[in-house]
């Protein structure tokens, strides 16, 4: 983008969005936003996070987040997207060279950069513990096991940097792959069969967890609200949460809001992608706590509580191998749309910033986040007892995977979010506002009051809470 004057800037925007291509419908969008929204959050951190949060009243503040301050944000991301017709950098640039607002606008997309990086480091070792698993589960190696073998398993996969390293290096160089392509046609066709087919799956698995005896304990654990149980830290944690699995506050959605056709109504497909992401989190909960309950297991169990319940669930299922591969074979997929959507941001910067080719721009930056995730892999071993801020009370007994984990989705992630509703309720122009939404008046003051007021408040609230 190479205009200065703000009356040219609209002109280049239109031509740009002309050239830059669309989804090929709303269907096509829905389903590249779910498939960076669906992804480990939904499958392996909520349910972890809610057992270690006490259950139901988390699962209700999570719940509001999503709707009075997710929502919201996407809607407003999106629409940014849209309006800017660029990378996210330049389409705050676009919008605030147009407005004549702050130079410093550009800022909050270069924050999110960042916010991706760090989150894909650690995200990919993940993924391949994911990767892991499918070997575990087709080699029969998780059949009619108990619980204490199922969770053998587990500690020895995270206890062995080697092999976590190798499972880590696939699922980043599964994500270099894609991203080094482009991200197009490709990726909407794999999203379209495998989104679909992980939820049918999910079912299933939900399915087998209402015959262990135990479901309605997982009911009313998840739905049953205790607020004795809640913490002013497991609001922040339930905030920051809502923005990471909404894939918000760090421009993904910006940028896939610059391929949506005009004409598209922006509030009704964010609506859309955040029920289907909150949908599935909560079916990853119905199929995970009843086998938790059934075998006296720990719902705080941390980070591997997906990797010792469900296994154990498809070591006692009939067809569990099969059953089991298939899951892990998908929630790979699931992961590797998500890791996709967080490589992005940073490859298209430098491309657009620094003029690097694709596949150039690609390998450094995926290498540099591999080479930063063999910091989170050691953090689960060798280095477990390393807390490097671990003066400060806030950051207690963190190790490096925790505080990547920490930073990411309690600080930046809410942080982008709030200059996202910032910029947007109270510096671009309500007449572009009102044009890009184009919803009836009533929904677009319910809109622009929430982003004007509530969800700044609320996320300022939460923060500053935390802090002192
Ligand atoms: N939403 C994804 C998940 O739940 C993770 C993710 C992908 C993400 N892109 C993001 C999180 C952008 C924050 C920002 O697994």
């Amino acid at each position: 983008m190479s205009t200065t004057s703000s009356g040219n800037a609209e002109g280049v925007m239109e031509a740009n969005a002309e050239k830059r291509g669309h989804w090929s419908s709303r269907l096509a969008f829905i389903l590249a936003a779910t498939g960076s929204a669906v992804g480990l959050g939904n499958i392996w951190k909520f349910p972890y996070i809610t057992g270690e949060n006490g259950g139901g009243a988390f699962v209700m503040v999570y719940l509001v987040c999503i709707a009075a301050i997710g929502i919201p944000i996407m809607m407003a991301e999106v629409m940014i997207g849209r309006r800017g017709g660029h990378s996210p950098v330049n389409s705050l640039r676009a919008i605030a060279e147009r407005d004549s607002l702050s130079k410093a606008w550009p800022l909050v997309g270069a924050v999110g950069v960042l916010a991706a990086f760090l989150i894909l480091s650690f995200y990919s070792v993940i993924g391949g513990w994911a990767v892991s698993y499918v070997g575990t589960a087709a080699t029969g190696q998780l059949a009619g096991k108990d619980a204490d073998a199922i969770g053998a398993i587990f500690s020895g996969l995270v206890s062995d940097p080697g092999t976590l390293l190798l499972w880590h290096t696939v699922f980043m160089a599964l994500v270099m792959v894609v991203v080094a392509r482009g991200v197009s046609a490709g990726l909407e066709k794999a999203v379209s069969i495998l989104m679909p087919a992980l939820f049918v799956l999910l079912l299933i698995t939900v399915g087998y967890a209402m015959t262990s005896g135990h479901f309605g304990d997982a009911v009313a654990f998840l739905f049953e609200p205790d607020f004795s149980k809640l913490t002013t830290k497991g609001v922040l944690i339930a905030l920051g949460h809502a923005f990471f699995t909404l894939s918000l506050g760090m421009a993904v959605m910006m940028a896939y809001g610059s391929y949506l056709p005009k004409g598209i109504s922006i509030a009704k497909t964010s609506i859309t992608v955040s029920i289907i992401d909150a949908v599935v989190a909560l079916l990853a909960g119905l199929a995970i706590f009843p086998v938790v309950f059934a075998n006296g297991l720990e719902p705080g169990a941390g980070p591997g509580l997906i990797f010792q319940t469900l296994p154990f669930a498809f070591g006692q299922m009939p067809m569990g191998s099969f059953f089991g591969t298939l899951f892990f074979i998908l929630l790979i997929f699931a992961a590797w749309t998500s890791g996709i959507s967080l490589l992005e941001p940073l490859v298209e910067w430098l491309e657009e910033q620094k003029g690097m080719n694709r596949t150039v721009s690609t390998l450094g930056a995926g290498i540099a986040c591999w080479a930063l995730g063999i910091a989170s892999i050691l953090s689960l071993n060798l280095w477990s007892d390393v807390h490097p801020l671990g003066m400060f009370t806030m950051f207690e007994g963190k190790t490096i995977f925790d505080l990547l984990d920490f930073l990411t989705a309690n600080i930046l992630l809410p942080l982008g979010g709030l200059l996202v509703a910032v910029f947007t309720g109270w510096f671009m122009s309500r007449q572009a506002l009102e044009n890009e939404l184009n919803l009836p008046t009533s929904g677009f003051n319910l809109w622009y009051n929430t982003i004007r007021f509530l969800t700044p408040v609320a996320v300022a609230i939460v923060f500053i809470y935390n802090l002192v």
